[in-house]
Order: C-alpha cells, then sequence, then structure tokens
C-alpha cells in the first residue's frame, strides 16, 4: 500500500450534493452475529449468510479505506454483524490505525467476546468502543439477543473501561414493553462506571417486525420523571425550541460521571448533519443507512482497478447520498438488513 504524501497541501474534504462533509466511514466487516436480536437479524429463512469470498479480504478493505482517508475521511468505524468474531480483526485495526489521517478508530461490538480482545485491541491502536446492550435482566437479555448471555458482556464492559478503549459508550435501543422500564437502571449503570448510555429510537430495519409497537419517540423518555430524577435536561428545550435539530442529545447525569445520550432517528432527523459513508461486507459502498442504493466495490477491487477507477467509485457513491433516508416503514422489500449495514 503507497502513503500519498500530501502533508504540504490543505486537508481534503469529500463534499456531497447538498454541501455535507462526508468525514466518517462505518466499515461492516462481517456479516456474522453471535446474537440475533430482534430488532437487527433478519429471521433465518432469509437470512442467507454470505460465502467467506463474498465478503472482503482486509487487504481489501484496508485499500477502500486508505483511498477514503486520502479524500479526507479521519473517523472510521468498524460493525458487522459482530466484528469480533471475524478472525484476526486486531490486525485490520492496526493497519488502519497507522493510516495517515485517521483520527479517531473506533468499534461496535456486543461485547461478547471484549473479555478477551480489549487488550488486543487496545495495543493494536483502536481508539474507543461504543457497546450494544439492550437490557440488565439476564432472562430478557436471551430474548432480545435471540438466546445470548448476559454475563460475558459485563465482563467485556469492565475489560474494556479497565484497557481505557475510552469514552465508552453503551448503545440500548428503546423498546416499548420489553425494556423502557429499564432505563433508569441503564443510567444507574453507566453512572456507577463513569461511562456514557444512549437511548436509540427503534428503526424499521428489518423486514417482518412490526415496529410500531416498539417504537417510543426519545421526547416521551425525557418526560418521564425516573429520567428526569437522573439526568440533566435542563439545555433539552432550548434545543428543541431553537429548532436547530439537534437529535442526538447527550446530557450529563445528575448523580454520577457519566452521561446520557438520547438519538432520535425516527422523531427528529438529523440527515442535515449526516457526515457518514457505509462499506458492506461484501463491499458495497452505501451513502445512507435507510437508502437501498450503493456501488460495487468489490467488483472493482477484484477486476484490478486502479485508485483512480476506485476513486470514480467512491465519488460515485457520494453522489448517490440522499438529502434525507427515507425508511419504507410498510415496505417488505428492503435488500439490506442492519446486520448487513452493520448500524
Ligand atoms: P459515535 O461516533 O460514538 O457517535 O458513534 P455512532 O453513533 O456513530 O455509532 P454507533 O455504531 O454507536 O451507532 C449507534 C446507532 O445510532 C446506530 O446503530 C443507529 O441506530 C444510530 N445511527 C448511527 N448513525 C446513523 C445514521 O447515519 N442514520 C441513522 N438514521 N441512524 C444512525
Ligand atoms: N433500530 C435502532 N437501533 C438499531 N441498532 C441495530 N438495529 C437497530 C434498529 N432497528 C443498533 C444496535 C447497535 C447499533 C450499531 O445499531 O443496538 O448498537
Ligand atoms: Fe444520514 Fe441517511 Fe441516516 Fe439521514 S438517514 S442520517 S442521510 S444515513
Amino acid at each position: 500500500m503507497s502513503e500519498k504524501d500530501n502533508d504540504n497541501k490543505a486537508s481534503p474534504v469529500i463534499t456531497d450534493r447538498f454541501g455535507r462533509t462526508l468525514n466518517y466511514l462505518r466499515v461492516s466487516v462481517t456479516d456474522r452475529c453471535n446474537h440475533r436480536c430482534t430488532y437487527c437479524a433478519p429471521s433465518e429463512d432469509k437470512f442467507a449468510q454470505k460465502k467467506r469470498a463474498e465478503i472482503l479480504s482486509f487487504q481489501e478493505i484496508a485499500r477502500v479505506v486508505r483511498l477514503m482517508a486520502d479524500l479526507g475521511v479521519t473517523k472510521v468505524r468498524l460493525t458487522g454483524g459482530e466484528p469480533l468474531v471475524r478472525k484476526d480483526i486486531e490486525k485490520l485495526v492496526g493497519w488502519i490505525a497507522e493510516m495517515r489521517g485517521i483520527e479517531d478508530l473506533a468499534m461496535t461490538t456486543n461485547a461478547t467476546l471484549l473479555r478477551k480482545y480489549a487488550g488486543l485491541l487496545k495495543e493494536n491502536g483502536l481508539g474507543r468502543i461504543n457497546i450494544s446492550i439492550d437490557t440488565l435482566d439476564p432472562e430478557r437479555f436471551r430474548m432480545v439477543t435471540g438466546g445470548g448471555e448476559l454475563k460475558p458482556v459485563l465482563e467485556g464492559i469492565d475489560e474494556a473501561i479497565k484497557v481505557g478503549l475510552a469514552p465508552i459508550k453503551l448503545n440500548t435501543v428503546i423498546m416499548k414493553g420489553v425494556n423502557d422500564h429499564e432505563l433508569a437502571s441503564m443510567i444507574d449503570f453507566a453512572g456507577e462506571r463513569g461511562i456514557t448510555v444512549r437511548f436509540i429510537e427503534f428503526m424499521p430495519m428489518r423486514e417482518g417486525v412490526d415496529w410500531k409497537k416498539f417504537y417510543l419517540p426519545v421526547e416521551d423518555v425525557l418526560k418521564r420523571d425516573d429520567i428526569r430524577e437522573r439526568v440533566d435536561t435542563s439545555a433539552v428545550a432550548e434545543k428543541i425550541d431553537a429548532k436547530n435539530k439537534v437529535a442526538a442529545y447527550s446530557l450529563p447525569l445528575l448523580n454520577g460521571k457519566g452521561k446520557a445520550g438520547f438519538i432520535s432517528p425516527m422523531s427528529n432527523r438529523f440527515c442535515d448533519a449526516c457526515n457518514r459513508l457505509r462499506l458492506t461486507s461484501d463491499g458495497r459502498l452505501r451513502s445512507c443507512l435507510p437508502a437501498d442504493m450503493d456501488v460495487d466495490m468489490r467488483a472493482a477491487l477484484r477486476d484490478n482497478a486502479s485508485d483512480e477507477n476506485l476513486i470514480a467509485l467512491i465519488k460515485k457513491a457520494v453522489l448517490l447520498k440522499p438529502e434525507e433516508g427515507e425508511y419504507n416503514y410498510e415496505e417488505d422489500g428492503r435488500q439490506r438488513s442492519m446486520i448487513d449495514i452493520g448500524g
């Protein structure tokens, strides 16, 4: 891999048709996962796991990331499926960490394997980690994850704190009637450890799920007494009144060192501030989470494409980015589920 020398040039930027700077690449390194979360993984009969040869090699991923870094990407997040089930993932972490221009290298994981990997990831240059955890009740955890065990996840969180993969953020998908009564205890859990918990509105990303049954807007959560007793919500009204579309509040906790975040992709769209591109595990470059439009990087990578050819494809994907992503709630024709795209 050749490092381009652009030290003396102005910093490159990728800008889309609507003037947004795209500097954040999310890379799904596998579509495999050791959980089957109800809102994410398609039912087994619909989920055709990709064959090994369909998935980009580390060399292929690194080449795309390198080119993107040359174009102006500074932030990379490794996702899955579950990124830690991909063998030797720490190697890829090491390669990307060393690339010029990459300032923020992070991972989103379900933490089942994190106790084993946290130290190794840190040593190889991973900066920080986000952990998906929707409940602190072992029985409910099994139900939500399709049979997963909570204990290794809690051990993984402790280990990540110990090795300093900070700031650590927990991601909790709000599910009405499933875990909404537990949000306060999740805040206490984060506060005791001095980490962040973020509550995410349920998105209709999987066919066959009655999303309306589970969906609870962040606004309703923020009104609740058990939340207001714990979180400093004083800045929220001001932000809503200003109509500045702040969708992802990050609020200090009243007692404890942590923070609570509220991500509202459904009720308060943040597309105007979107800085993301996504590379799927099979090498599709996707410019918007819900929009089923992408560019096939894999075919070009395997057809001896030059850097210029690949850059032209990246620019094509950027041009496809819509002003606002549409969720086709009622449609069953979604081509790609969350497990495939990586969130
Ligand atoms: P930070 O860099 O720590 O802010 O992480 P992140 O929020 O970008 O990444 P993470 O993988 O933790 O994402 C958490 C969740 O936020 C995602 O799975 C989605 O549910 C939601 N989210 C993140 N990015 C987008 C996006 O571009 N569009 C929408 N609609 N939701 C998003
Ligand atoms: N709605 C909201 N959040 C989701 N995630 C996955 N699927 C959904 C969905 N349908 C979250 C996971 C993970 C992050 C990458 O995306 O909890 O933390
Ligand atoms: Fe970005 Fe699309 Fe998500 Fe909007 S819906 S924030 S454009 S990825």
